[in-house]
């Protein structure tokens, strides 16, 4: 494929590749500040290992790409022997990177979490509710002119209060979306993580006591004590985990058959933790069951016989696509970019909302590797 690239500020004294468009106009402005060359490429296909290699092109201090990019070792090496010291991904996941690859190579890796915490956990919701409430079917119900009458028995679906939700991974995306349906919709809690967390606890205490305040029943939350627990006692399963070689098919056959039999199996993740193909028998044996599925095993590819499911919705990984969310990534990204050019810190915080100000402390707000780069 022949790309096209569009460059900006031409005589900055580091080069710096963008893979893709970004959203808003704030990430251009921080890496011309930090005297940075951008070529940005304007071609909407993802580009392939050998075309990133040969955009690295002789000089090439920074680079800005996407998860759907392989950002291996191979690559990287390229990227070192052109003079990269810092790659961002334009996501909070990274697992298209080779991160101990670039650590060996003194590569910096960023990445952008924080900011797409509540727009990826609302897309949960929204996704959890479209499929309880048969929304696509009923959407394609109506375009298709089949609405000739209201009918006591038409598009029927689950109520989600006072049911009980399960959480597989509560880290920041897991825990914001497990808090709007405890305190939205009254859902009683069980997760699974690898440590307690005490703020999502400590926060459902506190509602538990406004709830005996206005005299509703509290809510249950407890931590499972195994995935198969999670998943027997759940009438939502919703999946938070980072794609590693632990979590690849974390859910399999063996584990959708524990499932209860009108569950719902929520992922906006990484598609290979589910088995896609396991999970295509089991809803074509088990049609009370049903899945939202934002995310793919080899996206954009599905797998044979995923689309012609009624009982599973389908979105084109929009996780975290609101204008706000996608112009904050950018922006993160391109900090973590010109503040390694610039020689700065790395921001050891979680906070990520001082980044957004317009003065933005110099740091690079999140390297993935400065621990063990010594930043
Ligand atoms: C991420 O950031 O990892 C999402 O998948 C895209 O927003």
């Amino acid at each position: 494929m022949n790309t096209e690239w569009r460059i900006q500020n031409p005589s900055g004294v580091h080069r710096v590749i963008v893979t893709k468009q970004l959203v808003g106009e704030r990430w251009v402005q921080i890496l011309t500040n930090a005297d940075c060359r951008v070529d940005v490429c304007i071609s909407s296909e993802v580009l392939s290992r050998q075309e990133i290699i040969d955009a690295l092109g002789q000089n090439c201090a920074g680079a800005i790409g996407q998860l759907t990019e392989a950002w291996n070792r191979e690559v990287l090496t390229a990227f070192k022997s052109v003079g990269g010291r810092v790659y961002s991904n334009v996501a909070v996941g990274y697992n298209n990177v080779e991160v101990a690859a670039a650590t060996s190579l003194g590569i910096f890796v960023g990445n952008t979490p924080g900011v797409l915490t509540d727009a990826t956990a609302e897309l949960t919701l929204a996704l959890t509710f479209a499929v309880a409430r048969r929304i696509a079917e009923a959407d394609a119900y109506v375009r298709t002119g089949k609405f000739r009458q209201w009918e006591s028995s038409l598009f029927l679906g689950d109520m989600l209060r006072r049911k009980t939700l399960g959480i597989i991974g509560a880290g920041r995306i897991g825990s914001a979306f497990a808090r709007m349906m405890v305190e939205g919709h009254r859902m009683n809690l069980v997760y699974y993580n690898r440590h307690r967390n005490e703020p999502l606890e400590d926060s459902i205490t506190a509602f538990n006591e406004f709830l005996t305040h206005i005299g509703e029943k509290p809510i249950a939350c407890r931590l499972a004590v195994s995935i198969e627990e999670l998943l027997t006692m759940s009438d939502i399963v919703s999946l938070h985990p980072p794609l590693n070689q632990s979590t690849h098919h974390l859910i399999d056959a063996q584990r959708l058959a524990l499932m209860k039999k009108n569950a719902i199996l929520i992922n906006v993740s990484r598609g290979p933790v589910i088995d896609e193909v396991a999970l295509v028998n089991h809803c074509r044996n088990v049609p009370e069951f049903r899945a939202g599925l934002d995310v793919y095993e080899q996206e954009p590819k599905l797998a044979p016989g995923l689309s012609e499911l009624p009982n599973i919705v389908l979105l084109p990984h929009i996780g975290s696509a609101t204008r706000w969310t996608r112009e904050a990534m950018s922006t993160i990204a391109a900090q973590n970019v010109a503040a390694i050019l610039s020689g700065d810190p790395a921001w050891h915080g979680e906070d990520m909302r001082p980044f957004l100000e317009e003065k933005a402390p110099k740091a690079a707000p999140s390297i993935v590797n400065a621990g063990e780069l010594g930043l």
